[in-house]
């Protein structure tokens, strides 16, 4: 499916990955609901857009509440019409590290990374199936293919939504909807900041050990991803797929 004149959802689009996928849909073609828990951040990404020529309109959404993402699904309805592409990409560290770490952390976590793409796929496939089709992206990461010693609850929350994923094929026989995954390795984003919440002093330190680790690998920017999650809407032989994206290594589909 190209974005051209589709209707395009993107959660946590005032920032890093989420803003640089909806301002390459927008680019593309598509007109953009952009959503986030900041609503001054997501009303930014939309300037972009407009001052690019494209069309987009910011929504204040926290995806952890299955309420907020209804009105997320039914907003783009109303204003565009339907829904044929959502990225599911909002999504957060967990803090301390388990298990030491507090509940409150783990539950907070799993509402923003798991129930946030869980109530996305729900009432997006509703919207979706009203026009027949869609393509629906989740935002996980390399830590859910692999040990992220750093942050196990994370991992467990993007295996999650890996596993997810690779188990929604049957969408595509069913309602012609189409489920994959972007599973990026380090990206230069906010995430630790936007976070911040929830990373203690100790924490902080932990991640920041961490990212000097990858000091030395190039980067991979917001666009990089982006660039995936196009690639993921485009390719209409592509379903139940996780992308992975490392710095400096040709995209993997498995
Ligand atoms: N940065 C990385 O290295 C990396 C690697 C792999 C995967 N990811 C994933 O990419 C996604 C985007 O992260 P990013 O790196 O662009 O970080 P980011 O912090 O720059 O962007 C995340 C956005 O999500 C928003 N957000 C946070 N909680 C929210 C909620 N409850 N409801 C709605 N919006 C919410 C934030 O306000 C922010 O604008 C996340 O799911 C993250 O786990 C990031």
């Amino acid at each position: 499916m190209g974005p051209e004149g589709k209707i395009a959802v993107v959660t946590g689009a005032g920032s890093g990955i989420g803003r640089a996928s909806a301002e390459a849909l927008a680019k593309a073609g598509a007109r953009i609901l952009a959503s986030d828990i900041d609503y001054e951040s997501a009303r930014q990404t939309v300037s972009a857009i407009e001052t690019a020529g494209g069309k987009a309109f910011a929504l204040q959404a926290d995806v952890s509440e299955p309420d907020d993402v209804k009105r997320m699904i039914d907003a783009a309805v109303s204003r565009f019409g339907g829904l044929d592409i959502l990225h599911n990409n909002a999504g957060i560290l967990s803090g301390p590290r388990f298990p030491d770490s507090d509940p409150s952390c783990w539950r907070r976590a799993i509402s923003v990374n798991i129930m946030g793409v869980l109530s996305g796929i729900h009432y997006g496939t509703e919207a979706m199936r009203q026009r027949g089709c869609g393509v629906i992206i989740n935002t996980a990461s390399i830590s859910g293919l692999e040990p992220h010693f750093t942050d196990p609850v994370y991992a467990a929350t993007k295996a999650a939504v890996v596993n997810l994923t690779r188990s929604l094929t049957f969408l595509k026989e069913e309602a012609n909807i189409r489920v994959n995954c972007v599973c990026p390795g380090f990206v230069r984003t906010d995430l630790e900041a936007h976070s911040s919440a929830v990373l203690d002093a100790e924490a902080q330190r932990r991640f920041k050990s961490r990212r000097a680790g990858f000091k030395d690998l190039p980067a991979l920017e917001p666009d990089d991803i982006a660039q995936a999650v196009m690639k993921l809407i485009h390719e209409d032989g592509l379903n139940g797929k996780a992308c992975i994206v490392n710095p400096g290594e040709p995209w993997q589909i498995q």
